[in-house]
C-alpha cells in the first residue's frame, strides 16, 4: 500500500482545495443560514463559531493526523495503528454513515441543479419544463439526484489527482469569487440592513434553548465533514512535508468564513425580498426556515430584479452545484478508498458499485421524502457524527501512543512540540471536546 499507488495530491494547494471543498458545501450555504433563521439569528451564529473552534478544529486535526499516519481509509487506519483494532467498527460506522449522508445530500444538490436550469429553460422559452424542474415532485427529485450521483461517480472514478484535485482546484476559487460579489450586491439592496442586524446582534434569550446546542454542534460536525472519515481519507493522500496544523487551521477558517459569508448573503437577502413584497415570516411571526428557505426566498428575490435577476439566479445556483459537488466527491471517496485499499478492488468498479448502492438508498429517501428525509438528516448529522467524533477523541487522546502522534504531527512542522498549539491541543482532544460532545448529546436525550 505505497503512497504513490494509492494516489496522492500533487501539491499543497490541491490538498487544501480538496479539504476546503469537502468542508464547504450545502452545509454552509444552505444549512447554516437555514439553521440560523430557525434558531433565532445571531445567538446561533455565536454558538456555532465557538463549537467549530473548540470541538471541530481539534477533531479535524486528529483526523488529519490518523489519516496521514496510516495512509489509509478509516477502517484500515484503525487496523494499522497500535491499539486501534477494537476501533475498526467505528471506521465501518463512518463509512456507512457517510453513504447515507451522500444519499440525502444528493437530493438537495439535485434541487440546486434544477434551480440552475430553471431560468435557462425560461430564457429559451420552455416554460413548462422550467416549472417542472423546480416542482420538487418525486420524479424531478429522482431525476436530479440521479444526475448528481452520476457526476460524483465519474469524478471519484477518475482518481485523486485527475478527479478530486483537478476539480476542487478549479471550482473552489470560482465559488469564493461569486459568493463575495453576490453578497456585496445584496447588501446594497433596500431592507438588507435590517437582516444584517438580525444576523449579527444575538438575542440571548434564545441561547439557552436546548435544541440550539444540538443544532449548533450538528452543524459544526456537518460543516467540517467530521467523524465519518472524509477528512481522514483526504489527509491520507497528502505528503509528509505538509504542516497539518496549519492546513487544519486554514480549512477550519475557510469553512467557518464561508458559512458566515453565506449568512451575510442569505439573511439580508430574505429581508430585501420582504422589502419588495415576498413573504418571509410565518403565522407566528418567526422567520420562515426549513429546507426550502433558499428555494422560496432567493428566486422571489431574483424575480424582483428583472433581467439582472435572471443572470444572478443562474450564477448563484451554479455556485451551489459546484459547492455540493466538491463535497459529494469527498463523501463517496470514503467507502471507495476502503474498497480499493482493503478489498483490492479496482477504483472504477468500486466507484460504480458503491455509488450504485447509495443511489438506491437515495431513491428510497426520495420516494418517501416526508417520512425519511428529516429523520435521516437528524440521525446522521446530529447524533452519529458527534458520536463518531467522540470515539476519535477517545482513540487519539487516550489510546494512541503519544510519541507516534507527536512524531506524525512533527513531520512538515518540526517546531510544533514547543508551540502553544501543542500545549493546548492534547487538553482539548482528551477533555474539552469529548466532554462537550457528551453533555450536548446527553441533554438532547433528557
Ligand atoms: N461539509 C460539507 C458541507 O458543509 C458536506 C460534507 C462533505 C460532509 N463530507 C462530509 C458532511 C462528511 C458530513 C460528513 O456541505
Amino acid at each position: 500500500m505505497g503512497g504513490s499507488s494509492r494516489g496522492e495530491f500533487s501539491s499543497s494547494f490541491g490538498f487544501i482545495m480538496a479539504a476546503a471543498g469537502s468542508a464547504i458545501g450545502l452545509g454552509n450555504i444552505w444549512g447554516f443560514p437555514t439553521q440560523t433563521a430557525q434558531n433565532g439569528g445571531a445567538a446561533f451564529v455565536l454558538l456555532y463559531l465557538i463549537l467549530a473552534f473548540v470541538v471541530g478544529y481539534p477533531i479535524l486535526l486528529a483526523e488529519f493526523t490518523i489519516g496521514r499516519h496510516s495512509q489509509s481509509n478509516p477502517v484500515g487506519a484503525y487496523q494499522s495503528i497500535k491499539g486501534g483494532k477494537r476501533f475498526a467498527p467505528v471506521g465501518f460506522l463512518g463509512i456507512t454513515t457517510v453513504g447515507f449522508i451522500l444519499s440525502f445530500y444528493s437530493i438537495i444538490a439535485g434541487t440546486m441543479m434544477a434551480y440552475f436550469l430553471n431560468p435557462i429553460l425560461k430564457l429559451v422559452g420552455l416554460h413548462q419544463a422550467a416549472a417542472w424542474v423546480i416542482s420538487q415532485g418525486v420524479s424531478s427529485n429522482i431525476l436530479f439526484a440521479s444526475l448528481f450521483f452520476f457526476i460524483t461517480v465519474l469524478i471519484v472514478a477518475a482518481g485523486v489527482k485527475n478527479g478530486i484535485e483537478k476539480w476542487s482546484t478549479r471550482l473552489m476559487p470560482t465559488l469564493l469569487l461569486i459568493l463575495i460579489l453576490l453578497t456585496i450586491y445584496v447588501l446594497t439592496l433596500d431592507g438588507a440592513m435590517e437582516g444584517l442586524k438580525v444576523y449579527l446582534l444575538p438575542d440571548f434569550t434564545k441561547v439557552f434553548h436546548t435544541q440550539l446546542f444540538t443544532s449548533a454542534l450538528g452543524q459544526a460536525f456537518f460543516s467540517l465533514s467530521l467523524g465519518v472519515g472524509s477528512m481522514l481519507v483526504l489527509a491520507s493522500y497528502t505528503s509528509k512535508k505538509e504542516n497539518l496544523v496549519r492546513l487544519g487551521r486554514l480549512v477550519t477558517l475557510s469553512d467557518v468564513g464561508i458559512a458566515f459569508l453565506a449568512g451575510l448573503l442569505i439573511i439580508p437577502a430574505m429581508y430585501a425580498a420582504s422589502a419588495s413584497g415576498a413573504e418571509i415570516f410565518d403565522e407566528a411571526g418567526n422567520l420562515i426556515s426549513g429546507p426550502n428557505l433558499i428555494f422560496q426566498v432567493l428566486p422571489a428575490l431574483f424575480d424582483t430584479m428583472g433581467p439582472i435577476g435572471i443572470g444572478l439566479a443562474i450564477i448563484f445556483f451554479f455556485l451551489m452545484v459546484i459547492a455540493a459537488l466538491t463535497s459529494t466527491i469527498s463523501m463517496l471517496e470514503v467507502p471507495v478508498s476502503y474498497a480499493v485499499d482493503n478489498r483490492g478492488m479496482d477504483r472504477t468498479k468500486a466507484s460504480i458499485l458503491i455509488g450504485g448502492i447509495f443511489w438506491i438508498v437515495s431513491m428510497v429517501i426520495a420516494l418517501n421524502f416526508d417520512l425519511l428525509f428529516d429523520f435521516v438528516v437528524a440521525t446522521t448529522t446530529e447524533f452519529i457524527q458527534p458520536l463518531l467524533g467522540l470515539f476519535i477523541c477517545v482513540f487519539v487522546g487516550w489510546v494512541m501512543n503519544r510519541n507516534t502522534l507527536i512524531e506524525e504531527i512533527k513531520q512538515g512542522n518540526p517546531d510544533v512540540e514547543n508551540s502553544f498549539f501543542m500545549k493546548i491541543w492534547p487538553l482539548f482532544i482528551r477533555y474539552v471536546s469529548p466532554i462537550l460532545i457528551l453533555i450536548i448529546l446527553a441533554q438532547a436525550f433528557l
